[in-house]
């Protein structure tokens, strides 16, 4: 996909397909009015007949056209007064379905930025969005890929950008559809493709393509001398060596203490002894979705050159049964230190992350941000509209759920109180690995914030956030977005 920004007049555009944004009962908007014009009064025609709907995200195909484009896709907006960011994200999907399912190769977006946006480029990202998730293909495994989609070029009409900057703004609202996308193939690879070692590849070659990346990664005989018994308990049950992977990014001059990334890399989770029941067992190949995003931030925030210094710990591991695995009863001594009696050999991502926590210690972070697919009970709780978001810092906790409020990526805080801590009292261990079915999210949590006291942490559990089941099954992308715009957010002038 070709994508251009333009603040010029929409209608002298030379394009396939002029897509059209209209409000509801608008009729003094000066674009709506010349559009109409150029028609010969067609547009208010069938609007009149109901034949164009305005309400909200329904798309309209008026062909025939007679002008420096064949057709208009409308698309309607709602009533102008209501109109916000959420509304322009539904049409913008319309929008991008209609483009998508039709013979247009180049198109000129004319939808309306809502009159207040979070940041700049929010309209934009989120238009660029839209069509980067409609153009997506995962069939690089299938014998014969489905057609792409024909759609090449989107010029978007996009007064609202300040000018001088509007072609760094495109660059970076790109970027992060990009850095989606690649969130999403590592996603959607299965287990016997995406191990631990094609993580890691995968880490060197995303290095390889940008002077800012670099990569360092560890494998099982590294981790084993630095005391990573917690860590190595998940992959002892395992043929695929688990590897520890740090991919560095430093686009900022000086030398600033880092952000630290950390991804659950699980390839794949069958529970290991705790074994699970066989249904939809297949989704947990996404168990690596935490560590696909930190993938994906890292390469958006290289591509747009972002002015920060951003390190991604991803600790990559297969959870399998075997007999050299973990039992329901073993203790483990962690990198901190601290034992863990691990009784559920299910609850494996806070076994790996927690050594990852503690090895990040060394990084000297700014602030760190746990990413992983890590309870059934955060979709109970949150569903799949939000990511869960715990954290030992309420500024950062605040930071994080306005970039997710900014993006429609969004997060929802639960507490991390001392009470619930207690629930991972063992008594033959300094913490078991399980608390219990009451609050399932947050005593995951708690063990976490156990080897983040000396740190600004927050973890956003994504197990509801990070692919959708069913017919459209994918993992999402999510949460890239918030991710890159919490991180955006950190730079001074931004
Ligand atoms: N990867 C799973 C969590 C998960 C399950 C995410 C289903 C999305 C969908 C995680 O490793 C896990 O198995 N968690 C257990 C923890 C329990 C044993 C305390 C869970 O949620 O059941
Ligand atoms: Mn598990
Ligand atoms: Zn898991």
């Amino acid at each position: 996909m070709k994508y251009a920004v333009f603040s010029t007049s929409p209608l002298t555009q030379k394009t396939d397909c002029l897509v059209l944004g209209l409000f509801k009962e608008d009729t003094d908007n000066a674009l709506f009015k010349s559009a109409d014009e150029k028609t010969n009064g067609k547009l208010s025609r069938l609007i009149q007949s109901g034949d164009i709907s305005t309400d909200s995200a329904k798309s309209t195909w008026v062909l025939g056209i007679d002008g420096p484009f064949e057709r208009i896709l409308c698309i309607g907006l709602g009533k102008k007064d209501e109109y916000s960011l959420e509304n322009l994200r539904k049409s913008a999907r319309a929008v991008a379905a209609a483009l998508v399912g039709s013979p247009v190769t180049k198109a000129v977006s004319a939808i309306p930025a809502p009159a207040t946006l979070p940041y700049a480029s929010a309209a934009l990202e989120t238009v660029v969005q839209a069509i980067s998730a409609a153009t997506y293909r995962s069939d690089g495994l299938k014998s014969k890929p489905k057609d792409a989609a024909k759609l090449a070029e989107l010029r978007i009409h996009a007064p609202e950008l300040p000018k001088k900057n509007a072609a760094a703004l495109l660059k970076q609202a790109e970027a992060i559809a990009a850095g989606m996308n690649l969130t999403k193939d590592l996603g959607n690879l299965p287990g016997n493709v995406c191990t631990p070692k094609y993580l890691a590849k995968q880490a060197k070659k995303l290095a390889k393509a940008n002077a800012a990346l670099s990569v360092e990664i560890l494998g099982e005989k590294e981790m084993r001398k630095l005391g990573m018994g917690s860590f190595l308990s998940v992959s002892a049950g395992s043929e695929e060596e688990g590897q520890l992977i740090v991919i560095r990014y430093n686009g900022s001059a000086a030398e600033t203490r880092p952000h630290v990334l950390v991804g659950k890399g699980i390839t794949f989770d069958t529970g290991g002894i705790s074994l699970k029941p066989g249904e939809a067992m297949d989704e947990m190949k996404y168990d690596m979705c935490g560590a696909a995003s930190v993938f994906g931030t890292l390469k958006a925030l290289a591509e747009m050159q972002a002015p920060l210094h951003v390190i991604g710990v991803i600790a990559a591991a297969e959870n399998m049964p075997s007999g050299q695995a973990t039992k329901p009863g073993d203790i483990v001594t962690s990198l901190s230190g601290q034992t863990i009696e691990i009784l559920n050999t299910d609850a494996e991502g806070r076994l790996v992350l927690c050594d990852a926590l503690t090895y990040a210690e060394r990084f000297e972070p700014e602030t760190i941000v746990d990413i992983a697919t890590l309870t059934g009970a955060c979709i109970i709780a949150l569903g799949h509209q939000a990511s869960g978001l715990l954290a030992n810092n309420d500024e950062l906790a605040s930071q994080l759920l306005a970039a997710g409020q900014q993006t429609g990526d969004r997060c929802w805080q639960l507490p991390l109180w001392d009470e619930y801590n207690t629930q991972l009292d063992s008594n033959f261990a300094d913490m078991q690995n399980i608390g219990g079915r009451p609050a399932g999210t947050i005593t995951a949590a708690c063990f976490l914030s156990r080897f983040t006291k000396k740190m600004k942490w927050a973890h956003l559990d994504i197990a509801g956030t990070a692919w959708v089941s069913g017919k459209d099954k994918g993992a999402t992308g999510r949460p890239v977005p918030l991710l890159t715009r919490y991180l955006l957010n950190q730079i001074p002038s931004a």
